[in-house]
């Protein structure tokens, strides 16, 4: 079986465009392929962030993503701090990446224009801790939404000067796309959807009926925003409603309202039994914690055979 990886960072609770651009596509293929998911709490810490704000954090994800349907008996669940392995990877790769391809990066741009006072030597390194994480795994299927294509380009370009410099070793990585790769902001749909675009560009999938009917009512309905609207529609509502509606809007006869109305009831029938689901994991912190903790061992198995042979190739050993 193929292996594949992917990490979300520990930064605040998922939205429905973290789960339609990539966590519902971890979902859907872990029955495919060999599947590896983390939460990036070492990527967490470029950001301003108290140590219990990353333990909460890293515990409400790790309950979001059990609850969306990561299932620990078919994936390797773990916590990427947990592993020895990532942060040595990343030293090597680090010194394999050249200054002037981290700088190009658009999420060091936007992060440290987003904290002027804080770009601190992680936010630019950040891609070789990425390429890290996937790397030590050889795995080769990375899904993500658009925003991260850019890192996995640079991890190719990391894995080739690595073979080309000792050998063939590491794989050529390929991005796993969904069909919505960037849901846009439900207030300024030419953003993207983002925990740093404010709560109120998102649905969170903690959010309650209240705030997910206010989140809707206020969504922007110009050309895209609609248009936006309607692709949310189309994953969590009726497809034969969906088709209707496209077909009233092409008419230039579908009522905003009513997109809305039938928009919010489908996203709350979506979330009720996830946040049930919630509910359940978080009355048993210590089941949670069992689960990262099975597959922290499981991926440290994988990373210390690895890391290994790395060492070898590079002579530190
Ligand atoms: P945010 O921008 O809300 O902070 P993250 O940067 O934590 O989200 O992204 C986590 C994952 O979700 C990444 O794989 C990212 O590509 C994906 N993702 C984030 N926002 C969107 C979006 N609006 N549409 C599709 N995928 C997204
Ligand atoms: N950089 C990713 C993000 O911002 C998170 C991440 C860290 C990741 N390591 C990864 C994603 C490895 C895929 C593979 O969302």
């Amino acid at each position: 079986m193929k292996s594949l990886l992917s990490g979300i960072k520990p930064t605040g609770h998922i939205h429905i465009g973290n789960y339609l651009g990539t966590v519902k596509n971890w979902v859907e293929l872990q029955d495919k392929y060999n599947c590896h998911f983390f939460l990036a709490d070492l990527h967490a810490l470029t950001i301003d962030i108290s140590s219990e704000e990353l333990k909460q954090q890293s515990f409400d994800l790790a309950v979001d993503l059990l609850s969306l349907g990561i299932d620990p008996k078919k994936s390797i669940f773990f916590k990427q701090s947990d592993v020895v392995g990532h942060a040595e990877l990343a030293w090597i790769f680090n010194c394999l990446t050249p200054v002037s391809e981290l700088e190009r990066m658009t999420q060091f741009k936007d992060e440290s224009a987003k904290q002027p006072e804080n770009v601190n030597a992680g936010l630019l390194t950040y891609p070789a801790l990425q390429a890290a994480d996937i790397l030590l795994y050889l795995a080769d299927n990375v899904p993500v939404g658009q925003d991260q294509i850019q890192h996995l380009e640079l991890t190719r370009v990391v894995a080739r000067k690595f073979n080309k410099r000792y050998q063939e070793f590491f794989p050529e990585v390929k991005p796993v796309l969904s069909p919505t790769p960037k849901v846009m902001a439900l207030n300024n749909p030419i953003k993207k959807m983002s925990k740093s675009m404010g709560p109120a560009s998102y649905v969170a999938i903690r959010d309650d009926r209240k705030t997910v009917v206010k989140k809707i009512k206020k969504a922007v309905t110009n050309e895209q925003g609609i248009k936006n609207l309607l692709e949310l529609y189309s994953y969590f509502g009726d497809e034969k409603k969906h088709k209707e509606m496209l077909k009233d809007h092409k008419a230039g006869k579908l009522m905003n309202v009513k997109l809305k109305e039938e928009l919010t009831t489908s996203i709350i029938n979506f979330l009720e039994p996830v946040q049930k689901k919630i509910k359940d994991y978080e009355k048993n912190p210590a089941k949670v914690q069992k689960i990262l903790d099975d597959g922290a061992k499981k991926a440290q198995k994988i990373a210390t055979k690895n890391m290994a042979e790395i060492r070898k190739i590079v002579g530190i050993r």
